[in-house]
């Protein structure tokens, strides 16, 4: 097997912020609840006319860039979102001919807030096995499409992003092990339930309200600390290494209460947790993947660091993965 890893990098986020403050005056709530509760102080939110394909586009051409790769030289785009331009076809498709990557597969995947760890988990195998050289990953939101702007419980959470990975086979480091899982007995807690095939959009669905996000975050937030913990637990000791031996933890960005509870549990202290929920809110699929490149550009990860990525989200879902920068 090919030694796999991860050689550029690029991110968009949209120029409007949306601040607590701003959300102040459409729902009932304050900035200091959203900070106290979430550490979210604002959010992007991409415009009317830009839709999940445009977001991700750039942030793959930044990532290219980076890796100093043409699309020319991709085989396979993989882009993990819950928002896509539209049901089918892909985005990834839209993704692969905007940018001329005209020798590229490309396919979404749905793994909502771990999407990345699994797209990034997948390119993985087709370079590993020698299938395919160079692979683009890219996790991408328009969370705020599906956002009900009148339910406080939700849309002070959301945010708009992008960004992507060139992944191909590397000479040292690279990632070490990745660890998925899913349990499907509590998609109840997070979800959109209208416009696909269970209940096709309707004047119904829309006026009940059907085409946004619900969640029940109270339950949802005791899940994801044991199960970030435990997959975090998992991909190092298949790794054959422990938390003393980690550099950075990235982890997705839902809630910093989250995040600092994992770190906590795992015993890795505070200044190895790398945040940037503070500016963007919750972007699911986009939220780890960004956070990785804002590491990466701010210069917290450096070669020979090991950095962990560790997912949880709509399914339920989670997804970890080590990485020897
Ligand atoms: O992306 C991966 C999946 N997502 C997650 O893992 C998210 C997990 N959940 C969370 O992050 C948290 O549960 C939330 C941030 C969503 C909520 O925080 P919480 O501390 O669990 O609050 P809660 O739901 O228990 O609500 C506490 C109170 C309630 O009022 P009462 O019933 O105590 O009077 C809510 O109605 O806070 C109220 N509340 C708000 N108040 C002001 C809920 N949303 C708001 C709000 N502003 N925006």
């Amino acid at each position: 097997m090919r030694r796999v890893g991860i050689i550029g990098v690029g991110e968009y986020l949209p120029d409007k912020v949306l601040t607590n403050h701003d959300l102040e005056k459409l729902v009932d709530t304050t900035d200091e609840w959203i900070i106290t509760r979430t550490g979210i102080k604002e959010r992007r939110i991409a415009s009317d006319n830009e839709a999940v394909s445009d977001l991700a586009i750039k942030a793959a051409r930044e990532a290219l860039e980076d890796a100093k790769l043409a699309p020319q030289d991709l085989d396979l785009i993989i882009l993990a979102t819950v928002t896509g331009d539209m049901p089918f076809p892909s985005t990834a498709s839209i993704v692969q001919n905007a940018l001329s990557a005209k020798h590229a597969a490309a396919l979404d995947i749905s793994a909502a807030c771990a999407g990345f760890v699994y797209a990034l988990s997948i390119a993985q195998q087709f370079i590993a096995s020698g299938t395919y050289k160079n692979a683009l990953v890219i996790g991408a939101e328009k969370l705020s499409a599906v956002t009900d702007w009148k339910d406080r419980n939700t849309c002070v959470l959301l945010g708009d992003g992008a960004g992507a990975c060139v992944v191909s086979e590397v000479k040292e480091g690279g990632i070490l092990s990745t660890y998925l899982g899913c349990d499907g007995s509590n998609m109840e807690l997070l979800n959109m339930p209208a416009g696909g095939s269970r209940m096709p959009a309707s004047h119904e669905t829309v006026d009940s309200r059907m085409h946004y996000l619900k969640m029940r975050g109270n339950e949802l937030f005791k899940i994801a600390v044991k199960s970030m913990t435990m997959a975090a637990e998992k991909v190092l000791e298949q790794a054959g290494l422990t938390f003393r031996d980690v550099d950075l933890i990235v982890p997705h960005q839902a809630n910093s209460r989250i995040i600092l509870a994992v770190a906590k549990k795992l015993g890795i202290p505070e200044d190895k947790i790398y945040l940037n929920i503070e500016k963007y809110g919750n972007m699911s699929s986009a939220s780890t993947v960004t956070a990785l490149v804002e590491a990466v550009k701010e210069g917290r990860v450096k070669k020979g660091d090991i950095v962990l990525l560790d997912a949880f989200g709509a399914g339920l879902v989670w997804g970890a993965c080590v990485i020897k920068w």
